[in-house]
């Protein structure tokens, strides 16, 4: 696989086809093929770096307190007529606005569902207002995508860089596939939510999952 890394990525970042030495547990380019390299042993963070659209701009300016948490497992074949309903639900406007959110949802959804191979994805599109998961961890999961829709965005580290590892934040439209816990056998990124409590300020974030076993888990998966 050969990916071009974009000028604004870290030069620590190595498209995956160059791995056999990675400086880094993180790759970031500016196309979507680059969440593929979740699958490269050394990657524990694949980011495509997406601006957010101008069309979710909007988004900005929503009064979420008019606004539900959206919470539920889709099979992607029905993505289409299922996501913009379940927004209509949530309370988002019922006219192109929303149409549009609906859309990259559904466009996420179904990418993730590639890549993981699953024919369902658990969907979850949440007001954050609490700092959340404020300590740095990873999740209680196999791999679980994250894309702040908007700002401030999840603040993440790498390991390997100890006491001096930056923090670094997704913006606004950054799709973020994250190995979780089940997947990876040592921690080498590791996530947060970054500290809002008190500011007043009001997060909106998609987190997409693989659908939950049926049988319980002993940790239950994390939220942020
Ligand atoms: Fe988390």
């Amino acid at each position: 696989m050969n990916i071009p890394v974009s000028p604004g990525a870290d030069e620590s970042a190595m498209p995956c086809g160059s791995l056999s030495h990675p400086r880094a547990a993180w790759i970031a380019a500016e196309i979507p093929l680059v969440l593929d390299c979740i699958h490269d042993e050394a990657v524990h963070l694949a980011l495509w770096q997406l601006a957010r659209p101008a069309s979710l701009d909007w988004l900005d300016a929503l009064d979420l307190d008019e606004i539900d948490d959206l919470q539920e497992t889709f099979p992607v074949v029905d993505l289409t007529v299922s996501i913009p309903a379940a927004l209509r639900d949530a309370g988002y406007p019922d006219d192109g606005r929303a149409a549009t959110l609906a859309e990259e949802i559904s466009t996420q959804a179904r990418l993730f569902a590639r890549i993981m191979q699953s024919d369902a994805v658990r969907i979850r599109l949440e007001i954050v207002e609490t700092d959340a998961c404020r300590k740095f961890h990873m999740d209680n999961v196999r791999a679980r995508m994250i894309i702040p829709l908007t700002e401030p965005g999840t603040e993440w580290i790498e390991v390997a860089c100890g006491q001096d590892a930056s923090v670094r934040r997704l913006r606004a439209g950054d799709v973020g596939l994250f190995k979780g816990r089940i997947w990876a056998e040592e921690p080498a990124i590791l996530h947060r939510s970054p500290p809002i409590a008190g500011t007043g300020i009001s997060r909106l974030l998609l987190v997409l999952d693989l659908p939950f076993p049926a049988l319980p888990s002993p940790m239950p998966p994390e939220t942020f």
